[in-house]
This record gives structure tokens, C-alpha cells and sequence, in this order.
């Protein structure tokens, strides 16, 4: 008996300290943009819509594309002051965009020659992640782009902040917010 109570406390322990040790976001293994080092965010794809929109480069990029905030950024965007405040973290999500067969039938009806478009697979999620002293050196924002969940490369980086500057005046953010 008395070998069982002290197994017991012993699997107990073990449970602890395993579920001690465990992240709280569940992304311990998840590599960092280089650079920024700049993580998928925990929960992003339940943050709040700040806009949408769709990109076409003839034969190369079809993309439907989303901007999501959490609750500092879209605090933010509704306010719309620049600069934004610390902590805030804006996502980019990125589709390819996709003819919809389903929904062409249903619209041909009512509006002959309808053409439904949504979304196809995942292509990259990008963040900016706002931090003015530790990203000083580019406009207090962090960048990061994921593929499948794992990071561009340094070159691929190296692009985002200096593409971003003609939105100088907008706090390097070129999305408005959809009324
Ligand atoms: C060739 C110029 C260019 C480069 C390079 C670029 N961006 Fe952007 N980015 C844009 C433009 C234009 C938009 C708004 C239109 C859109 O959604 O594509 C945008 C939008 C964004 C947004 C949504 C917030 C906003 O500013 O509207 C995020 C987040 C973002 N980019 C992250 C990145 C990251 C991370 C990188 C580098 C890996 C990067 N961008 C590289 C031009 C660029």
C-alpha cells in the first residue's frame, strides 16, 4: 500500500512537473523569424478582421488575402492613431484564390454569368509585431513570414521593412480598416 501511495505521488510529480514545463502558447519547438525572431502568435486566427483584399500578378500571384489584430492593434485601427502602441500584433493571411463551382451553380440563376471566387489553400501568415525599443532600428516593428509554420529565410526578411517605409506616414502599415 504504502509502495502504491508513494508511486502515486511520484506519477503526480512527474504530471506536474511535465504540465509546469509545458508552454502556455504550445509553440515551444516553433522557430522564430530570423532577424526579429518573431513567433506564430498563439491564437491569431481568432483575432478580430481589420480588412481584406485581393492580389493578382498576371500568371504568377492569385491570393485573397486577410488582416487580422488583436485587441491592441484593432483598438488602434478603430481609433486610427499612429504610431501603433506597443503590443500590438497585426496577421496576414494569405489564400490562393479559387473558382467556386458550388456556389457558380447556385448564382446562375438569379445572375447569369456569376463568378464565385474563395479561398483555395494556405500560402504564407506574416505578422508585424509592434515593440519600439527592440525593433527601433525598423519603424518599432518586428516582421516575420511563415510557410507551412516554419520561417522564411534571412533574405526573404530583409525585404519586408524597406517595402513597407512608403506607408512612413500610416506607422509602416499600408491596411485600413473595413468599416
Ligand atoms: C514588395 C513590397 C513588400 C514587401 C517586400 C513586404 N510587404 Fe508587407 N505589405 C506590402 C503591401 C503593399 C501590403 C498591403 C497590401 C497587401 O495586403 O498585400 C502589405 C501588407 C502587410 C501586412 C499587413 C499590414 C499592412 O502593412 O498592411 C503585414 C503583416 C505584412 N505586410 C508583413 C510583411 C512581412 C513580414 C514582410 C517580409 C517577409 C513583408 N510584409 C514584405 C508590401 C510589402
Amino acid at each position: 500500500m504504502k509502495r502504491i501511495a508513494f508511486l502515486m505521488v511520484a506519477v503526480a510529480t512527474l504530471a506536474g512537473v511535465v504540465a509546469f514545463t509545458a508552454p502556455a502558447s504550445g509553440h515551444a519547438d516553433e522557430e522564430a523569424s530570423p532577424i526579429y525572431g518573431v513567433k506564430i502568435p498563439a491564437g491569431y486566427r481568432d483575432w478580430k478582421l481589420i480588412a481584406v483584399d485581393h492580389l493578382l500578378v498576371a500568371d504568377k500571384v492569385d491570393q485573397l488575402r486577410a488582416q487580422l489584430g488583436n485587441d491592441i492593434a484593432i483598438k488602434a485601427f478603430k481609433e486610427g492613431k499612429v504610431p501603433f502602441p506597443d503590443g500590438s500584433i497585426i496577421a496576414a493571411i494569405h489564400w490562393t484564390r479559387v473558382p467556386s463551382e458550388d456556389n457558380n451553380k447556385v448564382l446562375a440563376g438569379p445572375f447569369p454569368g456569376a463568378l464565385s471566387f474563395v479561398v483555395g489553400s494556405p500560402v504564407n501568415v506574416q505578422f508585424m509585431v509592434k515593440d519600439s525599443k527592440k525593433y527601433a532600428a525598423t519603424g518599432g516593428w518586428g516582421f516575420a513570414d511563415f510557410k507551412d509554420g516554419k520561417p522564411g529565410d534571412k533574405a526573404l526578411h530583409e525585404t519586408c521593412f524597406a517595402c513597407h517605409t512608403p506607408a512612413k506616414d500610416r506607422d509602416y502599415v499600408f491596411t485600413r480598416y473595413a468599416p
